[in-house]
């Protein structure tokens, strides 16, 4: 026989409970239990407060569905979906709070590949060319602002039509629009690109089609992603924004910080875009950025 005070029947009030009761805590794992408890509690409470009838909760059912559905290799809609919820941002922003004067992190995105070309300084990423140029200058620091070297720079943005390589296979050159570099003695490095663009996230899918009923747009602001790291160091993974992007303070996926705006310049100096490689072009962009790293485990 069950022990009432043990296992409680299901009631409005005592719904969580109930649930809850049926863990053994002796055979959970104990971090599991916690997360379960909290996700059950909190899920309930959405329940009692939104009151969905029965089609809205199969609405609910079938937009999950879809979702799971919309997911392959190259596709994960359920990240696309955590990130236009702010959830993605959100653990992001609750593993970062050290406020050590490392450079603050901000988003992955799906778009990131492994092996990215290893490049010299003053490369291009650009294989389409495309777009306005630009020139990324970089430092890497300690916390201490010694100089890092030997830190590995993963660079990647999408190209001026606003895809990246992956989205666009057999349109773009593979590897568009991504490089690792390494910094120098200084901690310096530098590479060639173009200004990056706002693009929209994939919207043709369920989290896009949520998008559309809220009123939402698919916009993120303008950026270049960037994961530095050295060993002995705590990796960052972060963005360069740009300044003028119309969408840096509504970006789909919350990833906008002040911190992260570059200090993007327009020059028309023939000799400096001489210098740069930049001759053929009008007019070109530069931005300089500090990356600080703090001492720790990666
Ligand atoms: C990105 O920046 O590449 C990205 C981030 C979140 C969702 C989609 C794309
Ligand atoms: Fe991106």
């Amino acid at each position: 026989m069950s022990d009432a005070s043990k296992f409680p029947y299901f009631s409005e009030e005592n719904s969580v409970g109930a649930v809850n009761a049926r863990i053994d805590q002796a055979k959970a794992n104990p971090r599991l239990a916690n997360v379960m408890e909290a996700l059950t509690k909190h899920l309930h409470a959405f329940i009692k407060e939104v009151e969905p009838t029965h089609d809205e909760w199969m609405t609910g059912i079938k937009f999950l569905t879809d979702t799971g559905h919309m997911c392959t290799e190259w596709r994960q809609e359920f990240i696309l979906l955590s990130d236009t919820l702010g959830v993605s941002s959100l653990v992001d922003t609750v593993n970062h709070r050290s406020g050590n004067g490392a450079t603050e992190h901000t988003i992955l995105g799906p778009f990131h590949v492994q092996n990215h070309p290893v490049r010299a300084h003053g490369d291009t990423i650009c294989l389409d060319g495309k777009g306005e140029p630009l020139a990324v200058w970089g430092r890497v620091l300690s916390t201490d602002r010694t100089p890092i070297v030997g830190a590995t720079i993963d660079v990647w943005q999408t190209n001026d039509d606003g895809f990246y390589d992956v989205q666009q296979k057999g349109v773009q050159p593979d590897m568009n629009m991504r490089g690792m570099f390494e910094s120098g003695p200084d901690g310096r490095f530098w590479f060639r690109s173009v200004r990056p663009r706002f693009y929209p996230i994939p919207d043709d899918g369920p989290a896009g089609k949520l998008l559309g009923a809220l009123g939402r747009h698919p916009n993120r602001a303008a950026h270049i992603h960037l994961i530095i790291e050295k060993p002995g160091f705590d990796k960052v993974i972060t963005h360069i924004f740009e300044p003028n992007c119309p969408y840096l303070r509504e970006d789909a996926v919350f990833g906008a910080k002040d911190s992260l705006i570059g200090d993007f310049r327009k020059s028309t100096d023939a000799a400096r875009a001489q210098e740069l490689g930049f001759q053929a072009a009008p007019f070109f962009w530069e931005v300089a950025t500090d990356f600080v790293l703090a001492p720790g485990k990666s």
